[in-house]
């Protein structure tokens, strides 16, 4: 199951880079190969205990397999391990930094902007919102009830009042109640989320943008999840308006997380500004470093000080290999998981023993267990059950906790949530494993019954 190819293109490139570095005196790093090689056996014993990620029957989590380039891009930067930190510490990496970030700005249509590699979506939000603050100082940020928790923690952390709007029936800021908040005052931001994380609802991004600026609001979007569907053809068109969005000079800023749709190793996230100026919000001392040159060194945009350069590296050669352009192979991909999730909703539906509340934005689909006289505690229990008769069965599902409101079929006896079945498709293989999975969820049904 495993691809056992790249270790040899390593091997290679790895020589290539030795090259490089030939004119110095030779010196050798001692490999213990004896005293390796049983720590590596037993290491890949431990790693058995994981779900099989990179296999289709595993649908459930975004979780991704990332790109062979970009692992072994990652490895080779690996024999370096230069720091993105400062130019001392990886000129070469700060610059596949620098192209790889414009890569991503000019995917959203961007022409100017400031932006670098996080370790995450959680940390370029940070930075997001830490911006945000330094532009409207003691003002509230808005993000919807549907919006990743990090912002509400964030803002705890950053010490910024935070408030929630809620959504409709699909996951997506209810306008009105937006509306409403903007006008009561004292809103500095408001997140727009573009692919929530248990549903991959889309904000309405444009209506977002209106409303915000009419109340003197500025609008950060995370896409740390959807960023890259920009790309996909065959998106609904409330879905397709809010990738648009992202061009409109009222998007101050956005995050992105490469290492979920982007084919990365975990680590790699991204937060750009549309204005290069707040870059002053981030000035500091650093007496130890940024001596060697007087170009950007982008720790001195960051807050995080030290970066993989590794990272850059790896999201660098992905997008020489897949351009992220439309009508790409990258953006197949992309259109691929949103059709096979769309497919995966309907043959759900089609079953007529599911309940699938809306059609997917994105590629994740959530559904639960139909039948009569409904409760939220029973369905909940019901979901939990096949979710672990389906992992019984190595087909490997995940779970959210939802609004039950969403699901008028359901009757409300849990506080007003229910849990029920998630997949995200992020793979365009998966559509090719769909009677298999479905007759493994058959059997699991069978067995909650
Ligand atoms: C919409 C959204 N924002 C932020 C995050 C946090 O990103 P990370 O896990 O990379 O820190 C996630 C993670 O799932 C997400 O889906």
């Amino acid at each position: 199951m495993l691809e056992q190819q790249t270790p040899l293109l390593l091997a290679e490139a790895i020589a290539h880079l030795d090259k490089g570095f030939e004119h110095l005196p030779a010196f050798e790093t001692p490999v213990d190969a004896v005293a390796l090689r049983p720590i590596l056996r037993e290491l890949a014993e431990r790693l058995r205990d994981n779900f099989p990620y990179p296999h289709p029957q595993y649908v459930g989590q975004m979780i991704k397999p990332p790109h062979p380039i970009a692992r072994v891009a990652y490895a080779l930067a690996q024999q370096i391990n230069p720091n993105n930190h400062a130019l001392d510490g990886g000129r070469a990496t700060s610059a596949l930094e620098k192209e790889a970030v414009a890569g991503l700005a000019a995917m959203f249509g961007w022409e100017g902007h400031l932006g670098h590699l996080t370790s995450g979506g959680t940390l370029g939000n940070l930075e997001a919102l830490f911006v945000a603050n330094k532009l409207h100082p003691g003002k509230t940020i808005l993000a919807s009830s549907q919006a990743h928790y990090t912002h509400s923690r964030l803002c705890g952390v950053l010490g910024i009042s935070f408030e929630t709007v809620p959504v409709d029936a699909r996951g997506r800021m209810d306008l009105d109640a937006l509306e409403v908040r903007l006008k009561a005052g004292d809103v500095g931001t408001v997140v727009a989320t573009l692919g929530t994380t248990a549903t991959g609802s889309v904000d309405p991004l444009p209506e977002i943008l209106g409303r915000a600026a009419a109340a003197g609001a500025r609008v950060h979007v995370d896409a740390a999840y959807g960023g890259y569907f920009g790309l996909a053809e065959g998106l609904g068109a409330a879905a397709r308006a809010g990738f648009e969005g992202l061009a409109s000079d009222g998007v101050a800023s956005i995050v992105i997380d490469p290492h979920k749709h982007g084919l990365q190793p975990y680590g790699c996230g991204a937060v750009l500004f549309r204005d290069p100026s707040v870059g002053r919000f981030y000035v500091h001392d650093s007496p130890y470093t940024y001596f060697t040159s007087n170009e950007l060194h982008l720790g001195e945009i960051s807050l995080e000080c030290s970066r993989p350069g590794a990272s850059a590296a790896a999201l660098w050669a992905t997008q020489r290999l897949l351009p992220l352009v439309r009508g790409g192979a990258f953006a197949g991909e992309l259109t691929a998981a949103h059709a096979n999730a769309r497919r995966f909703a309907d043959r759900l539906r089609g079953e007529g023993r599911w309940i699938v509340p809306f059609a997917p934005d994105l590629d994740i689909v959530v559904w639960a267990c139909g039948g009569s006289a409904l409760r939220a505690s029973a369905v909940s229990t019901r979901s939990r059950s096949l979710f672990h008769e389906a992992r019984a069965r190595d087909l490997h599902l995940a779970l959210a906790t939802l609004p039950v409101a969403w699901f008028p079929e359901i009757d409300d006896d849990a506080q007003g949530s229910v849990t029920v079945l998630r997949s995200c498709l992020m793979r365009s293989e998966h559509g090719a494993w769909f009677d298999r999975i479905f007759s493994l969820l058959d059997e699991a049904h069978a067995a909650t019954l």
